[in-house]
């Protein structure tokens, strides 16, 4: 293992025991990857399946090629399929985190999007937070509805699941991954105070904007190729 790739490796587990720290996954619960270089053909980490984040190694990491062929000593996460679809048809996606994080699950298990009760859900790339459709855990369904959900938008809601973020990079994926978690929270709370009230997409398109130029950079459609 070359020093570059076993730094990328540590990169995946400290982001993984932050998530832990911020109380947005526990345990085993949920998954990151990352590419490995500018270059799509040179794959993507990925964690393993049911091994808790404060006793993984860099070498626990597994690699995966475009075409979904694993290396490691461990089976990779569970929900290899749908990291693998993120990569292979999102080019704006460098790292994809996944978590159960409970406000976040909670909207999620209501079956709900989250709108735009905040401006800051413009960060997302649009006017809300889609849920995708429920389908069982490491399915092509699951995979297919979540490519839906998250269509112009770095983040979605899984149905009776959790919660998927895209980010240009572990750093921006976790701090997109608390700032999805808050939106949920805020917007959970507004809902059990009374009536949110939601801002209009004309107003949501100009934070949009803004955003974009502020360096957030485009959002990528899940229909393109990279
Ligand atoms: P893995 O341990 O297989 O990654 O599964 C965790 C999870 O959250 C499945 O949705």
């Amino acid at each position: 293992m070359t020093d570059p790739e076993r730094n990328l490796r540590r990169q995946i587990i400290d982001t993984c025991r932050q998530l832990e720290a911020r109380g947005l996954n526990q345990g085993t619960s949920g998954n990151v990857s990352v590419r490995c270089g500018a270059d799509p053909a040179a794959g993507f980490f990925l964690t393993p399946t049911n091994l808790p984040y404060d006793r993984m190694e860099p070498a626990d990491i597994v690699h995966v090629t475009l075409d979904g062929q694993c290396t490691g000593r461990c089976r990779p996460s569970s929900e290899l399929p749908f990291h693998l679809a993120i990569m292979q048809q999102r080019r704006d996606a460098v790292a994809v985190i996944h978590t159960h994080s409970t406000h976040a699950t909670t909207i999620a298990c209501l079956r709900k999007d989250i709108p735009a009760v905040h401006y800051l859900v413009g960060l997302f790339g649009g006017s809300n937070l889609r849920c995708a459709e429920y389908a069982t855990f490491g399915t092509p369904e699951l995979s297919a509805s979540l490519l839906r959900a998250l269509d112009g938008r770095r983040a979605a809601l899984m149905a009776n699941h959790g919660l998927v973020v895209i980010g240009a990079g572990l750093a921006q994926a976790l701090a997109l991954t608390t700032e999805a978690e808050t939106l949920a929270t805020l917007y959970w709370r507004a809902l059990c105070a009374g009536q949110p009230v939601v801002l209009p997409d004309a107003e949501m398109a100009e934070v949009v904007k803004k955003f974009r130029d502020f360096g957030y950079g485009p959002v990528d459609a899940a229909s393109r190729k990279p």
